[in-house]
């Protein structure tokens, strides 16, 4: 690890050991029972210059529903990144950055009219189809919008599906494409997601191909094919692994200039960038519980209603690491390694973080528990069911760019 990014981990470490502090002091306030965020910009700028060793020529629309975190829009945006919106408020959110519409595409196959109206009303020019009733909807409401076919692609190995909803099948592409040129309408290239979480090192060289196939059956039509656009499913565990396999593939089936290649990372930049910090609210250990657990059971004040929906939808690990309060009352804590599953703070059972997490010695309630990588698909999907709040408290560190100041 570079020393700035340990010292930027040594810096989070600090802030999140400051505020507990300052909450301890102020037992009774409801913050202070609240988990909290550190945002760092370190990891922001780390993943960015990975992606462009790994994929130079492939120019990341970070996709806005994995996390629309404003501080971390506006770093990407510095950094140059465009920008995938799924709904309206995704796109006003960019907009309000100042993002030139240019910088962003309309990335959802089925939009509703409205929506398609006021994006295009916005300036955005380039968005996603896969259906014919789509075409028709385009037809009426945007005829100038620059549209990407959608096609069919799948990484069974995905954390996260898409080609089960999503993606023209490769026999429905020719037909899409002579309808879109019938309504003369501008089809300019081709867009593909393998699935988020992706694994599989074949996945990408297949649906390049597959893309390869369907911008030839444009072009023979006449559309001036000028965009391919790969998608997300890229994760930090693999990317070594996955990046060459799609950069190869891409400069073997599309080796012109004259095509630009986009794509749509969401969890690759995002997941890094949040540390959080939750609470140990109450506990049970198995002997005065119901008899069944065979280690202790920990309540924290955030879980899959809040941060943690990977957990239900992905099936994440979460591995939490012992932030222990010496609140002086005179508690013994028992040393050494001691088992926990650790729950959140709803009513609901199926409100579990993990089964079995491993800390370096017994936690206390008022302890905090602190997650790294809780940057992607976490606060951005937080509900408040059961009454708890879905908003987070969040500092945020290493946010210097460019011209602009600290945050
Ligand atoms: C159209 C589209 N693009 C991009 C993404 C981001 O994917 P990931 O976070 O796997 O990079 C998603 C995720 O669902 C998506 O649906």
């Amino acid at each position: 690890m570079a020393t700035t990014e340990m010292s930027a981990d040594r810096q989070v470490d600090n802030l999140i050991r400051r505020r507990i502090a300052e909450l301890e002091e102020t037992p009774f306030a409801p913050q202070a029972d609240l988990p909290f965020i550190v945002a760092d910009g370190t990891k922001l700028r780390r993943q960015h210059h990975q992606w462009m060793q790994f994929l130079p020529r492939i120019q990341p629309f970070y996709a806005v529903k994995c996390n629309p975190d404003v501080h971390l829009l506006r770093f990407l945006a510095d950094l140059g990144l465009g920008f995938d919106c799924a709904s309206l408020s995704e796109i006003q959110l960019v907009l309000g950055l100042g993002v030139d519409p240019s910088r962003i595409i309309f990335s959802h196959p089925c939009k509703a009219v409205s929506t398609l109206q006021m994006a295009s009303s916005r300036g955005v020019t380039l968005a996603t189809f896969d259906n014919s009733d789509e075409l028709d909807k385009i037809k009426n409401v945007s005829p100038s919008m620059r549209l990407l076919l959608r096609i069919y692609a799948q990484d069974d190995t995905a954390r996260v599906s898409l080609g089960k909803k999503f993606g023209a099948a490769p026999l429905a592409t020719h037909s899409l494409l002579s309808k879109a040129r019938a309504l003369g309408l501008k089809v300019v290239g081709i867009s593909f997601h393998i699935g988020s979480a992706a694994s599989e090192p074949n996945a990408f060289p297949i649906a390049v191909r597959d893309a390869r196939r369907a911008f030839d059956q444009g072009r023979d039509m006449g559309f001036d094919m000028t965009i391919l656009d790969v998608g997300g499913g890229f994760q930090d565990s693999n990317f070594d692994l996955m990046a060459p396999t799609l950069r190869v593939a891409v400069e073997e089936e599309f080796p012109s200039r004259h095509v630009r290649i986009i794509a749509e990372p969401g969890r690759f930049y995002a997941r890094s960038y949040y540390t959080l910090a939750s609470k140990v609210i109450s506990r049970r250990n198995h002997s005065s519980g119901a008899g069944f657990s065979q280690v202790g059971m920990l309540y924290q004040n955030d879980g899959i209603y809040g941060c943690f929906m990977n957990k239900v939808t992905e099936d994440e690990a979460f591995v939490p690491t012992l932030i222990s309060v010496d609140k002086g009352h005179g508690v013994p804590r028992g040393q050494g390694k001691h088992c926990y599953s650790v729950w959140g703070p709803t009513c609901d059972s199926v409100d579990c973080i993990t089964d079995r997490a491993t800390l370096h010695s017994e936690a206390l309630v008022g302890d905090w528990l602190k997650y790294e990588n809780m940057g992607s698909y976490s606060a951005a999907s937080a509900t408040s069911f059961n009454g708890f709040p879905n908003t987070y408290e969040i500092f945020y560190v290493n946010h210097r760019m460019l011209s602009r100041k600290e945050t």
